[in-house]
């Protein structure tokens, strides 16, 4: 597949047909991913790939308490988490999670209420002894450390898309970091990142809701003007 074309149209796939996924087929993902870029190259990545079903559904319920959660601070009009927010409103939709928990056990489910059956389950590990987090002295929240993880989960979802599969990366199973640590026996100098779900899609995305370059680019300062397409009324681009 074309990479521009890959590019534009690798979106986020929570619905796997029932084929099962072998081996070989994840070893050559991770094979292929294991190129991707992180800080002095220090490949700080760890997977466990979940095959038992019972850490399976423990996994699943750990992801849910967390997805409700972020459910009701969607509901609430809250950006779910936002290092900058309202904490105290978080707190409180934070507080209804229970209540949708509820409500969710009545319907059919979707993708994370049946995350035990997605044909591959990756948990994304992260060695903090390995990772070049410049921002880690500043005062702010930070997130250079991720950076290198990042790509690398990235590169999965692409090299899993040449493979004729889909996928996400998903950060929920983060908010009980703790109790994944128990379940996967996973050591205190190991920071979960997340956890890719792939397989094969049952429909492919063909267009992806993105916001256009000159929302978020500028020319020389924060405020300057918004570098725009070459050739259209603007000021920035050329
Ligand atoms: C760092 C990161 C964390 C994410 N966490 C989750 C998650 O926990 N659960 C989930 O269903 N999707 C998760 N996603 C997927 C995003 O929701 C998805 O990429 C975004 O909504 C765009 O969707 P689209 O490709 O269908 O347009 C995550 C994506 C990224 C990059």
């Amino acid at each position: 597949m074309e990479l521009i074309e890959t590019l534009r149209t690798t979106g986020a796939v929570r619905e796997f047909t029932a084929d099962a996924i072998d081996d070989e087929t994840v070893y050559r993902i991770l094979e292929t991913a294991r190129f991707a870029p992180s800080g002095g190259n220090r490949q700080g990545w760890r997977v466990i790939l979940i095959k038992d079903p019972e850490r399976r559904r423990r996994l699943r319920d750990l992801y849910l308490e967390g997805w409700y959660e972020y459910l009701a601070q969607t509901m609430a009009g809250l950006v779910p988490w936002a290092p900058l927010t309202d904490e105290e409103a978080e707190r409180q939709a934070i507080g209804r999670a229970p209540e949708l928990a509820e409500q969710a056990a009545a319907g059919p489910g979707g993708f994370a209420e049946h995350l035990e059956s997605v044909p591959v389950l990756l948990l994304l590990l992260a060695d903090l002894s390995a990772l070049a987090a410049l921002d880690k002295d500043l005062a702010r929240y930070t997130f250079v450390g991720g950076a290198s993880l990042y790509p690398f989960a990235w590169s999965i979802q692409l090299a899993a898309r040449a493979e004729g599969m889909g996928g996400v990366i998903t950060t929920m199973p983060v908010r009980r970091e703790s109790a994944v640590r128990d379940l996967f026996d996973i050591p205190a100098d190991f920071a979960l990142a997340g956890l890719l779900a792939l397989g094969r899609p049952v429909r492919q995305a063909t267009w992806l809701g993105r916001n256009e370059v000159a929302s978020f680019t500028t020319v020389d300062t924060f405020a300057g003007p918004q570098f725009s397409a070459p050739g259209t009324a603007s000021n920035g681009g050329s």
